[in-house]
């Protein structure tokens, strides 16, 4: 009988593109993806190690499964957990019979036929090695939509002091462009009309390793190779860093049409003292001036940021600095943190002397800042006219739509099942912190 295999993703949108080309080569193998725990033979938990929580919540539930009338589901742990805890795991989730980093993802399907063979073994690798073209690639037709990710590059050279991912996904490498170009025409043809290309540090795609062709970077050309894609009517990417936002790139906003005017261009911190701490190779004035180039080609351009609070040495002036940065560049979306000490990177050796409040206070005066700030941005939409790509009925739907204007903020209006796919424009007329309401015209 064919193996039901649920997968439950964590962490970031790389892992959910991995959980994705995973469930492809599992149904290729004969295994049958199902969308809840409770109908499954085997359950796998595709994890994150960036914050200690995230790390606890997968430990906590790999340990619930196994209890119980569950007892009987092989349980996996895949992903950057599984790479950075593969010594202890087996203590700290005795009934976890496979653990697979995320380098190595693509041999959970031939690892789980022999476990399913001998049910007293239990499979560990975490070797780090070359993408696999097959797995970087393998897409269930089936579940093609209309916005869809494309990994190009895998790991991180740079070495934040706070960061685990150098050490859960190795160096950077890099997939041949005409890969990753077939791959999107391949979506095309089945649909697709956004692709989200996904890289710890996208805009270092190809460094060092393709060239720069009249003064464009590697990235940009890629951008260039997919602005040609048909069918294909936005592109966007995840995340960039400051540290090679130049002005080919800049430039790509005027100058390729599809490279929607949007950028998430993680700050961390607005202090100089803690970028350098931090080991963030740049200092506020610089991104600033990224800001400033940027909004000076498309006034309008959607900003999002991410944001550590509470880094080890961060005092109250720096905190101060990093208020005034966001009320100075009003991004209208960000995600704050607050720091969490992981063992084996840089910042380990300065403990973690921020106290939990102190974190909390300061994240919640950030909260209120992204509130206010993204409120103010949705409502300078109001009343004006958006190109809305359709992505699917809206979650509480009464014959509503969802879907993106250009600058990605959802907007939900009515309309019928036909248009998911589709450009239309929308008229919008109210708006939340997080959500566009308008009407089709
Ligand atoms: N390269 C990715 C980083 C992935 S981690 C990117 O640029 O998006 C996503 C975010 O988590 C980081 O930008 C950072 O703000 C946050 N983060 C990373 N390590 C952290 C830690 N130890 N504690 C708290 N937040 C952290
Ligand atoms: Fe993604 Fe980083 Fe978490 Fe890994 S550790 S899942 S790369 S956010
Ligand atoms: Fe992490 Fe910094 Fe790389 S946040 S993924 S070390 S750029």
């Amino acid at each position: 009988m064919e193996k039901r295999v649920y997968i439950r993703t964590y962490g970031c949108q790389m892992n959910e593109r991995e959980s994705e080309s995973l469930a492809a080569m599992l149904g290729d193998s004969g295994y049958e993806m199902v969308g809840e725990e409770e109908s499954a033979d085997i359950i796998l938990l595709n994890t994150c190690s960036v914050r200690e929580q995230a790390e606890a919540k997968a430990i906590g539930k790999s340990n619930l499964i196994s209890r119980g009338k569950n007892r009987e589901k092989l349980v996996g742990i895949i992903g950057c957990m599984a790479q950075n805890l593969a010594d202890i795991l087996p203590k700290k989730s005795p009934n976890t019979r496979l653990i697979v980093g995320p380098d190595r993802i693509e041999k959970v399907p031939e690892y789980l036929d022999q476990l399913l063979r001998d049910s007293n073994r239990r499979i560990i690798d975490t070797e780090m090695g070359a993408i696999d073209p097959h797995f970087a690639a393998a897409r269930d037709e089936k579940k093609v939509k209309t916005s869809m990710f494309v990994s190009i590059m895998r790991g991180c050279n740079m070495g934040c002091a706070y960061c685990i991912v150098p050490k859960t996904r190795g160096p950077e490498r890099y997939r041949p462009m005409e890969e990753i170009v077939d791959e999107i025409r391949w979506l095309a043809e089945r649909g697709t009309k956004e692709v989200t290309l996904l890289g710890q540090i996208v805009n270092n795609y190809g460094t060092h390793r393709l060239p720069y062709v009249n003064g464009k970077s590697p990235f940009v050309q890629l951008l260039e190779k997919i602005q040609q894609i048909g069918g294909i009517r936005r592109i966007r990417f995840l995340s960039p860093h400051p540290k090679g936002f130049r002005s080919d790139l800049i430039d790509a906003y005027q100058n390729l049409p599809k490279l929607c005017p949007q950028v998430h261009l993680p700050l961390q911190s607005g202090s100089d003292a803690v970028l350098r701490t931090m080991k963030r190779p740049y200092g506020g004035e610089q991104f600033l001036a990224i800001v400033a180039a940027l909004r000076e080609k498309i006034p309008t351009i959607g900003l999002s940021t991410d944001i550590i609070v509470g880094f080890p040495g961060e005092m109250e002036t720096d905190f101060e600095k990093t208020c005034d940065f966001f009320d100075k560049v009003k991004f209208d979306m960000a995600f704050i943190f607050k720091y969490s000490a992981r063992p084996g990177t840089a910042a380990e050796r300065l403990g973690d002397p921020i106290p939990r409040e102190v974190k909390e206070v300061r994240n919640q005066i950030l909260l209120e800042k992204v509130e206010r700030y993204s409120r103010r941005y949705n409502e300078l939409a109001v009343g004006k006219v958006k190109k809305v790509l359709v992505e699917s009925w809206a979650k509480r739907g009464q014959r509503r739509l969802e879907g993106f204007s250009p600058e990605r903020k959802k907007v939900i209006f009515a309309g019928t099942e036909d248009l998911i796919g589709r450009t239309v424009d929308v008229l919008i007329e109210s708006c939340t912190t997080a959500t566009l309401f308008g009407k089709m015209i």
